[in-house]
């Protein structure tokens, strides 16, 4: 058996084109900022991806890029200003952050109703009460891979692997609202390799290239790898290639779900713009 490929290329793109008309309809543009700090050069490719996705789908976007040694009040003032621009209706500060920084605190200062990244506690608390808010870009990402492919998730079991705020914490949130049974696991979790086998739904969201292999995987079951990891300049993803033998469906690395988390943030950008506007 090989894996029907879930092409996140593709549900992208669709993503764009919807977006592209209901922004055409808008009678303004929507309004994005992004703020980096340093010279990771990770940090500074996805930013350039993020600012032409916004360029192509007609969504105004500028990148504050400020050098390694800023202040955490250098920082708190621009997004204080950032918050206060009636024009600007998302705000996304790229992480991680250079470690003299708290970007806990720079996170919280940010307006909830401009959090584009979903990563304030008040969107965290929405996502988790069942509310309407602004949610993270990854895990929105994977459950509209999903959708399209028309892949059940009501009753499926869940198991998501990797703890992080950016994509397991909220992604275990989604799918719960999804009506999956979800068990979040993590380094410390014993028998990991039972675990997965009883998912009908596997995310890996690590950052240890190949660490899910073929007899971690149920026959059939869907496996969604977000671990990106760049290995002598090559991306590597958390899945080990043998598990397209095993699985039913599965994300290629790259092609899959990392085109989505840039089509989600545009979508976070649309709902944030006609959200705020509607209340201003
Ligand atoms: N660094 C890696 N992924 C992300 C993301 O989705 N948002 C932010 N702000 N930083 C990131």
């Amino acid at each position: 058996m090989t894996a029907v490929r879930l092409d996140g290329r593709e549900v992208a793109e669709h993503v764009k084109t919807t977006l592209l008309e209901a922004i055409s309809k808008l009678s303004y543009k929507p309004a994005i900022h992004f703020v980096r700090v340093g010279d990771d050069p990770a940090s500074i490719s996805y930013v350039r991806g993020k600012d032409r996705m916004a360029t192509s789908l007609g969504v105004t976007s500028k990148v504050h890029a400020l050098p390694e040694d800023t202040s955490q009040a250098e920082v708190e003032t621009l997004v204080d200003e950032l918050n206060q621009d009636s024009d600007g209706d998302g705000i996304l500060v790229q992480l991680p952050l250079p470690s003299h920084l708290d970007a806990q605190q720079i996170l919280v200062n940010i307006d909830p109703a401009k959090d584009v990244d979903g990563l304030h506690p008040v969107n965290i608390g929405r996502l988790w009460a069942g509310q309407d808010g602004l949610f993270p870009c990854t895990p929105r990402g994977l459950i509209a891979i999903l959708k399209h492919y028309d892949i059940d998730i009501l009753g499926k079991r869940a198991v998501i692997v990797g703890r992080s705020n950016l994509v397991g914490k909220p992604a275990a949130a989604l799918f719960l609202r999804e009506h999956a049974t979800v068990t979040l696991a993590h380094s410390r979790t014993q028998n990991l390799p039972k675990l997965c086998q009883q998912a009908d739904i596997l995310v890996a969201a690590v950052g240890k290239p190949g660490m899910i292999t073929a007899d971690m995987v149920k026959p059939g079951a869907t496996v969604l790898d977000v671990g990106l990891t760049r290995v002598d300049g090559v991306i590597q993803g958390d899945v080990h290639e043998d598990v397209w033998e095993v699985a039913g469906y599965l994300t290629p690395m790259p092609g899959g779900t990392g085109r989505m988390t840039v089509a989600m943030l545009m979508d976070n950008t649309y709902h944030a713009a006609t959200m705020r506007r509607a209340q201003n």
